[in-house]
């Protein structure tokens, strides 16, 4: 006679669905309690943790013995009766009739990582293993969400994914921070953006973006830089300064939404406090370059006209406001080559950087572009860039030119906004600084 078939496999998050039912989980060794003739190991496997309770007397003696024994992150499989207990982690927990063990880590050579307190150091040199921890596995779920919001947002909008090539032959946004690469006995570089391929792009599709791995060689040592990060860069034919604007609130008010709408667990388990976020609806203030340096000198900030906004500028502005604000207008000559100056002051650029709430600092930067052949032609010399390299980006002006603008939005500054996480290096599963390229 056929054995009786074992019962299914379920994932923790499910587990409320099955409640009476007998089941197997398989995952982590998350933590093990002992009690007399009771052991209560929690397990993780992604989704969740879950308690299951062992009674000496419910199951085979060795499994009993073998499991008392287990260690942190051993990988296992537990066969229970799911039952309502409120005190569990999630609610249920697992009535065990069975264990088997597939890799039990050994006691002499233990995991690593243990809930004391480990530098940052020791964390991200293993980061590998730190990635298992529930803080990170929340950070990354709400990354997930962070980045399925914004492909919803654009695809629900008519906009295309055109991806940009990472090997470029040229910079785009500033040659200090190129990372060089020998390309067949020439020289490339890594993407800095994705935004001159997606102008093309946009000539093409009308509503375009770009969505990809971006480097920069950043020599700065900040919680808000990383080398390598993600960035997605929507670009709108026929857009000007305004409509970059709208669209940059719109997106970030979506993704924000969406993030409370799908992470309320993660986000608890961070502690995020979410008042702030909820605050974040439509229309966001925009105030110009110049107002700005008004209300960071009122503010007691020591900043230059004429200068760019420093990290601790952003803050002291983006103090003053309950929900993200948008600067347009900075002075050309700290912006972009390809930025369009503006009409009544050409010695403005028609750009605008928005600013996270909570000292978050600058989570988009994005402007209008040049759509003049000429005036782009004289940028580029200006800015001594090689003209040869931006020949097919001239063309753009060349063949039925016309007015259009988008965005860079970088997913970690975002992630970590929204998490409420000090510094952008765990909002991406292997960070790269300029200390880091292991592991
Ligand atoms: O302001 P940035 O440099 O703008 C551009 O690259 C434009 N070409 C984008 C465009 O218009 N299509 O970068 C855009 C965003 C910043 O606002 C910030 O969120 C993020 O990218 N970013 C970084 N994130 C982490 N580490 C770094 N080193 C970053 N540099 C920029
Ligand atoms: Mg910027």
């Amino acid at each position: 006679m056929a054995s009786e078939a074992a019962p299914p496999f379920i994932e923790i998050r499910h587990a409320g669905e099955h409640a009476g039912q007998e089941v197997r989980v398989r995952g982590w060794l998350y933590n093990l309690r002992e009690s007399g003739k009771l052991l209560f190991p929690i397990l993780r496997d992604g989704t969740g943790l879950m308690q299951a309770v062992l009674f000496k007397k419910n199951v085979p003696e060795a499994v009993f013995e073998q499991a008392r024994h287990l260690t942190q992150e051993s990988s296992l499989e537990i066969r229970g009766v799911v039952r309502a207990e409120l005190r569990a982690p999630g609610g249920f927990e697992l009535d065990a009739r069975d264990l088997t063990v597939y890799d039990a880590v050994p006691a002499e050579h233990p995991y690593p990582i243990t809930p004391k307190e480990h530098g940052i150091e020791f964390l991200m040199e293993h980061r590998h293993l730190w990635l298992r921890s529930q803080r990170q596995v929340a950070i990354l779920r709400i990354r997930h969400q962070v980045i399925r919001a914004v492909r919803e947002f654009f695809d629900n909008d008519g906009f295309i994914l055109a991806d940009a090539p990472i090997l470029t032959p040229a910079a785009c946004e500033g040659t200090s921070t190129l990372f060089e690469v020998e390309y067949f006995g020439d020289k490339a570089y890594l993407t800095q953006s994705g935004q001159l391929y997606a102008e093309a792009t946009a000539m093409a599709l009308g509503k375009t973006y770009c969505f990809g791995p971006t480097f920069r060689a950043e020599k700065s040592k900040t919680r808000r830089h990383l080398t390598e990060f993600w960035m997605v860069e929507p670009e709108v034919a026929f857009a000007q300064l305004d409509d970059v604007m709208h669209l940059a609130e719109r997106l970030v008010a979506h993704v924000v939404t969406s993030v409370l709408a799908h992470c309320r667990s993660d986000l608890a388990a961070l502690e995020r406090n979410t008042a702030p976020l909820e605050n974040v609806a439509l229309p966001f203030p925009r105030i110009t370059y110049d107002e700005a340096v008004e209300r960071i000198r009122a503010a007691g900030g020591t900043m230059e006209y004429g200068t760019d906004l420093g990290g601790g500028d952003e803050t002291i502005l983006a103090q003053q406001f309950d929900r993200p604000v948008m600067v347009h207008r900075y002075p050309a000559k700290v912006k972009a080559f390809y930025m369009q100056p503006d009409a009544e002051r050409p010695d403005l650029a028609l750009c605008v950087d928005m600013l996270a709430p909570e000292g978050y600092g600058e989570v988009i930067g994005g402007s209008q572009r040049i759509h003049d052949l000429e005036l782009l032609r004289a940028r580029i010399r200006e800015q001594n860039l090689p003209e040869e390299a931006f020949g097919w980006y001239l063309d753009l002006r060349r063949f039925g030119t016309v007015p259009h603008g988008g965005f860079g939005m970088g997913i970690e500054r975002v992630v970590a906004w929204l998490c409420g996480i000090e510094h952008v290096r765990e909002t991406i599963p292997f960070p790269r600084t300029i200390y880091r390229l292991f592991p």
